[in-house]
C-alpha cells in the first residue's frame, strides 16, 4: 500500500492506495475468505417487497443496539410487481429478474423489528411519501442518539443528483412492536465537490453515497465515511507507479484501468449534532483497481481501525479481478496508512460457483457479517436462478491482526444486539 502525494499534496493526510499489486493477490474460493454456499431453497422475509442493503440500528460507536428489547433494522426496499403487465414476459409469466434489476430506481427506506434478532417483522416506511426530496432513498445509517429514542437517519437522496442528507425522528416501542415517528424534515448535508470527490458533471457514472457516521474512539470527534470516486473528468486519471504497486514482470500494462476511480471518503463534523460537515481527502483510493467501494464502515478492535467496503467483480479494472463481496483494510490511526487485510483486501467473497449469491455485506463489531441474497443458481449450469431480495445467512468471522477467517454460519438475517437501551 502506497500513498498518493500528487493529487492530495497540501492536505492533512495522504489517501492510502489499494494498488493493482494488492488486487493481484485476490484469490476467489479461498475457504477462509469465501461465504458458504447459499441454498436455493432459502426463506423469503416478505413476498410483497424486495429488500437489499440492511442497516442495523446502532450507536455512534458502532454497537448494534436494541431498544426495550426490540432489535431494529432499516432496509432498502422496493415493491415486487408479480401482477404488473410491465413485468410480464411474452408468455405472461412474471419476469422477477427484470423487476429485481429495476429496484434501485424506486428504493425506499423501510424498517423491521424483532425480539430475537431474526425473523424480522414488517414495520413500514420510515418517511412518508413526499418527505424525501428525490426519487430514490439510498443507503445510509440509522443512529440511536439517546435514551429518549431519538434517531438520526443519515442516507443518500438520489435522482436528481446525489446528496448526503439526514432526517431526525424517534423510535417508539410497545409490548407488541416498534414504530418510527417524526422523520419529517430532511436536511441536506453535502454533495461531491469536484476537487476531492468526482461530480456527476465530471462523470455520469459517478458514485457519491452511503454515509456512515461514527465517533472516533481515539479523538472522540464525529466523522462520517461515504463512498466516492476520485475527482476529475472521466478518463483523465493517471494509473502510475504508485497505483500499480510492485507487480511482477509482465503485469505493467494497465489497459483502460484509468476509468476505475473508487475511493472511501471521509468528512468531519464542525458541530456536535452533525448538522455541519467538512469533506476531507479520501482515506483510501482504488484508482486503476476498482470503480466502486460501496457502503464503507469501520470495526474498531484492538486499538485498530478496520475499514470494510463492498465491491463487485464488474467494477474491477482491466487486468485485475475478484469476487463480489466485502473487502477490508487496517490502520493504527484513523487517517492511515491502511494495509489490505489478508494481503489482497478480500475479506468475504462469493464462491465462484454462485458469483451473485449475496451482496452488501456489513461487518458488525461482534464479527458477524450480514448481507442480502441477490440470486442463486437452481441448476448445474447456472442458467436458471432464483432471485432473492431477502436476508442471507449471517456469517461469523474472526479478525486477527491483518487477517480474517470465516468461522461460523448463522440463521438468515441474524443480527443480534450488542447492547440494549431502555427508553425513558
Ligand atoms: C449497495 C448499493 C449502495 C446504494 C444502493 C442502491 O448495494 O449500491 O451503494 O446506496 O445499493 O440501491
Amino acid at each position: 500500500m502506497k500513498t498518493n502525494p500528487e493529487k492530495f499534496g497540501a492536505t492533512p493526510h495522504q489517501p492510502s492506495l489499494w494498488t493493482r499489486a494488492d488486487a493481484l493477490k485476490v484469490r476467489a474460493d479461498d475457504p477462509t475468505t469465501t461465504q458458504p454456499l447459499v441454498r436455493a431453497d432459502f426463506p423469503v422475509l416478505n413476498n410483497d417487497v424486495f429488500i437489499w442493503d440492511t442497516m442495523p440500528l446502532r450507536d455512534l460507536d458502532g454497537n448494534v443496539t436494541s431498544v426495550d428489547g426490540w432489535s431494529v433494522i432499516f432496509t432498502l426496499t422496493a415493491d415486487r410487481h408479480p401482477n404488473d403487465p410491465q413485468y410480464l414476459d411474452e408468455d405472461g409469466n412474471y419476469d422477477i429478474l427484470r423487476d429485481w434489476n429495476d429496484r434501485h430506481g424506486r428504493a425506499k427506506m423501510y424498517y423491521w423489528f424483532s425480539r430475537t434478532g431474526k425473523n424480522w417483522e414488517f414495520g413500514g416506511r420510515v418517511m412518508a411519501e413526499g418527505v424525501s426530496p428525490t426519487a430514490r432513498e439510498w443507503a445510509g445509517t440509522p443512529i440511536l442518539l439517546n435514551d429518549r429514542g431519538e434517531v438520526d437517519l443519515y442516507y443518500t437522496a438520489v435522482t436528481p443528483g446525489a446528496t448526503i442528507v439526514k432526517v431526525r425522528g424517534r423510535v417508539v416501542t410497545t409490548e407488541h412492536g416498534v414504530s418510527m415517528v417524526g422523520f419529517e424534515k430532511v436536511k441536506p448535508l453535502f454533495e461531491a465537490d469536484g476537487n476531492m470527490y468526482q461530480t456527476e458533471a465530471q462523470n455520469a457514472f459517478w458514485g457519491f453515497r452511503d454515509p456512515w457516521p461514527f465517533r472516533d474512539p481515539k479523538d472522540g470527534k464525529l466523522y462520517m465515511l461515504f463512498e466516492g470516486n476520485v475527482a476529475g473528468e472521466r478518463g483523465s486519471h493517471k494509473v502510475g507507479e504508485a497505483e500499480i504497486g510492485d507487480v511482477p514482470p509482465g503485469y505493467e500494462d494497465v489497459g483502460n484501468s484509468r476509468f476505475q476511480t473508487a475511493c472511501v471518503g471521509i468528512a468531519v463534523a464542525r458541530d456536535a449534532d452533525g448538522d455541519d460537515w467538512e469533506m476531507l481527502p479520501p482515506l483510501l483510493t482504488a484508482v486503476g483497481v476498482n470503480d466502486q467501494t460501496e457502503r464503507p464502515h469501520f470495526v474498531f478492535q484492538d486499538g485498530k481501525y478496520y475499514l470494510f467496503t463492498i465491491s463487485h467483480t464488474f467494477t474491477y479494472a482491466d487486468g485485475v479481478t475478484g469476487p463480489d463481496g466485502v473487502y477490508g483494510f487496517v490502520a493504527d490511526s484513523l487517517f492511515g496508512p491502511y494495509v489490505p487485510l489478508n494481503g489482497s483486501g478480500l475479506v468475504l467473497g462469493n464462491p465462484s460457483s454462485q458469483p451473485f449469491q449475496t451482496y452488501s455485506h456489513y461487518v458488525m463489531p461482534n464479527g458477524l457479517v450480514t448481507s442480502f441474497i441477490d440470486s442463486v443458481p437452481t441448476d448445474e449450469t447456472g442458467t436458471q436462478i432464483r432471485v432473492g431480495g431477502t436476508e442471507a445467512p449471517t456469517v461469523g468471522m474472526k479478525i486477527k491482526g491483518q487477517q480474517t477467517f470465516v468461522v461460523a454460519e448463522y440463521d438468515y438475517g441474524y443480527i443480534p444486539p450488542m447492547l440494549d437501551v431502555t427508553l425513558k
